[in-house]
């Protein structure tokens, strides 16, 4: 298989820009600070939610978003209104651990899709719409398959997997040490 590509840095769609968090940008810190510490945007993320309390946390989540892994096609877009440059939230694709034993998990060889919106960007197929521009980038890149994983209960990011065209695979608990709702997409061979 050809070593895969890097992401590209910008990605457009018919309404959105996708780029790089930039933790110079203020306004982007503060945005990413505004989203994750709501409670209803963090109960259904991680093993143990927990809301963001403080701005530098904020701040390094901008650092360590704006400069992806070399070689990888990975990337945590920051998905913009092409129109205004409004902010909506987060879209991801990225390498996503296995569940083990040790801390930090070791790297499980798959790729995950995610999504986290502030809520104010919820209802208008914006989660939908970006990450099928970082799928099509990805697969692009020589990804065969993509994974996505859901709190069980967490039935609107299941609506996206779905328009997505992604396959429940049920539950499992192949990653991130918990019990997850899994989803897949595969390249569709040329
Ligand atoms: C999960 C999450 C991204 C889903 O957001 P969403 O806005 O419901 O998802 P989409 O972007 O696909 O939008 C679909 C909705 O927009 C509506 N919509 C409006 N205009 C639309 C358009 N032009 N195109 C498509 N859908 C449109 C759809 O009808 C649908 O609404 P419905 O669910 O009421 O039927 C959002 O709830 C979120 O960020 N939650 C917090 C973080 C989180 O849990 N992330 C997932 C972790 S696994």
């Amino acid at each position: 298989m050809p070593a895969p590509l890097p992401a590209p840095a910008h990605l457009r769609t018919d309404r959105l820009l996708l780029r790089r968090w930039d933790p110079a940008d203020p306004d982007d810190v503060d945005f990413l600070f505004d989203t994750y510490s709501r409670w209803d945007v963090q109960r259904f993320i991680g093993r143990v939610p927990r809301v963001m309390e403080r701005r530098d946390e904020a701040l390094a989540r901008a650092e360590a978003w704006a400069a992806p892994p070399d070689g990888a096609p990975y990337g945590v877009w920051a998905a913009t209104l092409a129109s205004d440059g409004a902010r909506l939230g987060s879209v991801l694709l990225k390498s996503i651990p296995a569940s083990g034993p040790t801390e930090p998990l070791e790297p499980s060889g798959d790729v995950e899709v995610g999504w986290h919106l502030h809520p104010d960007a919820w209802g208008h197929g914006y989660a939908t719409e970006g990450a099928r521009a970082v799928l099509a980038a990805g697969f692009d890149a020589c990804l065969d398959r993509v994974v996505a994983v859901t709190h069980p209960e967490n039935l609107a990011s299941q609506a996206v997997c779905r328009r997505l065209g992604m396959t429940a695979l049920g539950l499992s608990d192949a990653y991130y040490n918990a019990t997850c709702a899994l989803f897949e997409i595969v390249r569709m061979s040329e």
